[in-house]
C-alpha cells in the first residue's frame, strides 16, 4: 500500500493547474448512458474514482475512448443494465447509473451501496423520487431493482438536499414523459455543470442553479461536447495548504465564482487573495488566524472542505469551532491531527479547536478522501517527518496531489 512521506516546514511558491472536478465528472460520465450518440468530454481528471466509473460504464456496453483528459462515450450498444456489488461497494457514486439506465432502457439493477466511513449515507431519496415517477422498485439480494416502461414526470420534494439524488432524478426526468419539478434540489456547481451538459444534449431544464428544477421530458437525447468544470475542492485544498505553510502560489484553470465562502474564510485567516479571470493568487506570510464555520449545502461552507480548514485551524492563532451538519461521522481526521499535536475536542457534531504553536510530524492514517487531504496539509505545516498511510483514499479524488505540491516546493514523496 502506498504511503506519503512529508517533511514539513517548506514554504510554497509557484503555479498549480487545477483539474476537472471529480464530483462533476462522475455524474457527467453517467450522462453518456442517456444517448446513442457520442458524448465528448474534456477536462476529465485522472482519478481512481473516474477509472472505477469508466470501468462500471464499460461493463454496461457503453463504449469508452480515453485520450489524456478527453473521454468520448457512445451508448449505442448498451446491453447490461446491472451495476454489480463488487464495483458499487468501492464507490458510492455508482448509484448515478440508476436514473439514466432506468429512464432510457426501462430497467436497472444497481447494488445498494453499503456503509461509508463518513456517515450512513442512504439512497432512499433517489428511490423515492424514481417511484414517484412511476418506477416499480424492489430491494432484493442487496440490489435495487427498478422497472418502468416509461418514467412519467412528477413533482418531487426530497426530504433533504441531496447532490447525487438531484443528479440521478435530473437525468431520469430528462427522458421522462411530461414535466418533472424537483423541489429542494441541490444547487452545487457540479449539479449545474451536469444540467448544462444535459441541455446541450437536448434536455429542457429551467431553474438551473436554483433549488427548483423544472424539466420537460423529451423522447431522445443527442450527443454533445462538454468541458468538465474546474474542481473547487481541489483549489480550496491548495489554498488551505498555503494558509498553513505560508508562501505565494497561483492557481490556474480555476473558477473564482464558485469558491465564495471558502475565499472569505481564507481572507479571515489572513491569506491575501488576488482573483483573476481563471486564476487565484494566494499570499501568506504570517501565522493564520483561527476561523469558525458550519458546513451546509451550497452556497454555504462545503463539507468537502471541512477537514482541510480544520488542519489550518489546528495551527492557527486562537480558538475555533467547526460544526458539521451534512454527515454524521465526518471527524475521523481529528484523532489523527491530534497525533500530530493538535488540540481538538469533539462534542457531538462540533469540534472545538485550540490553535497550537506547532505540530510535530508522526505516522498517521488516512481514513477518507478529505481527511487524507487535511493530513497532507497538517504534515506540510508540521516540524519533521509525517508518514501518511492508506493514501489510496487520496488517489480517489486528487489528481497527482504530491506531484502538484512538490512542484511548488513541498517536500513530499510517495513511497511504494
Ligand atoms: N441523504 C439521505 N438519503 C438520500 C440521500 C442523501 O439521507 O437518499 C443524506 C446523506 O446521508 C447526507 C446528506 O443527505 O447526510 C447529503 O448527502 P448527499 O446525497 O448530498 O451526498 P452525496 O450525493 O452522496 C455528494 C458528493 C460528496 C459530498 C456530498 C455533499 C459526489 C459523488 N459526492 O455526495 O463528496 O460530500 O455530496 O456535498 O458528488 C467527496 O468528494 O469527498 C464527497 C464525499
Amino acid at each position: 500500500m502506498d504511503k506519503l512521506q512529508i517533511v514539513g516546514g517548506k514554504r510554497l511558491q509557484g503555479e498549480i493547474a487545477i483539474s476537472g472536478a471529480k464530483n462533476a465528472a462522475l455524474p457527467i460520465l453517467c450522462a453518456g448512458l442517456l444517448t446513442a450518440q457520442d458524448v465528448k468530454l474534456t477536462n476529465v481528471p485522472h482519478l481512481h474514482d473516474v477509472k472505477t466509473m469508466l470501468k462500471l460504464l464499460a461493463q454496461t456496453g457503453l463504449s469508452v475512448e480515453q485520450d489524456g483528459e478527453s473521454v468520448t462515450l457512445n451508448g449505442a450498444n448498451i446491453n447490461n443494465l446491472v451495476a454489480p456489488y463488487e464495483m458499487v461497494k468501492t464507490m458510492r457514486a455508482s448509484i448515478l447509473v440508476l436514473g439514466p439506465l432506468l429512464a432510457r432502457f426501462g430497467e436497472a439493477k444497481v447494488s445498494l451501496p453499503g456503509g461509508c466511513a463518513i456517515g450512513s449515507r442512504p439512497v432512499d431519496q433517489h428511490i423515492k423520487g424514481l417511484r414517484q415517477m412511476g418506477a416499480e422498485i424492489s430491494i432484493e439480494g442487496g440490489y435495487i431493482h427498478a422497472k418502468c416502461a416509461r418514467l412519467k414526470g412528477a413533482r418531487i420534494h426530497t426530504d433533504m438536499i441531496t447532490v447525487t439524488g438531484t443528479e440521478n432524478l435530473l437525468m431520469a426526468a430528462a427522458l421522462a414523459e411530461g414535466e418533472t419539478v424537483l423541489e429542494n434540489a441541490a444547487r452545487e456547481p457540479e449539479v449545474t455543470d451536469l444540467a448544462h451538459l444535459l441541455v446541450k444534449m437536448g434536455a429542457k431544464i429551467d431553474g438551473i442553479g436554483t433549488d427548483r428544477l423544472v424539466i420537460q421530458g423529451v423522447n431522445e437525447l443527442k450527443g454533445a461536447s462538454h468541458g468538465v468544470i474546474s474542481d473547487r475542492i481541489e483549489a480550496g485544498t491548495f489554498l488551505c495548504a498555503v494558509a498553513a505553510t505560508g508562501g505565494d502560489i497561483v492557481l490556474t484553470r480555476t473558477r473564482t465564482d464558485i469558491l465564495d465562502v471558502a475565499l472569505d474564510k481564507l481572507r479571515e485567516m489572513g491569506v491575501e487573495l488576488t482573483l483573476g479571470e481563471n486564476t487565484i493568487r494566494a499570499r501568506m506570510d504570517k501565522r493564520p488566524r483561527a476561523v469558525s464555520f458550519r458546513t451546509t449545502e451550497y452556497p454555504g461552507f462545503p463539507t468537502d472542505m471541512q477537514a482541510q480548514f480544520m488542519a489550518v485551524d489546528a495551527i492557527a492563532e486562537g480558538a475555533s469551532r467547526v460544526t458539521e451538519t451534512i454527515f454524521e461521522n465526518r471527524f475521523m481526521h481529528v484523532q489523527e491531527l491530534n497525533r500530530l499535536g493538535a488540540a481538538i475536542e469533539i462534542d457531538g457534531n462540533t469540534a472545538f479547536i485550540q490553535g497550537v504553536d506547532r505540530l510535530v510530524g508522526a505516522p498517521v492514517m488516512a481514513t477518507d478522501l478529505r481527511a487524507s487531504a487535511s493530513l497532507v496539509i497538517a504534515g506540510m505545516a508540521a516540524q519533521g517527518t509525517t508518514l501518511i498511510d492508506r493514501i489510496y483514499h487520496l488517489d480517489r479524488g486528487y489528481d497527482q496531489m504530491e506531484v502538484k505540491l512538490s512542484a511548488v516546493g513541498a517536500d513530499i514523496v510517495r513511497i511504494k
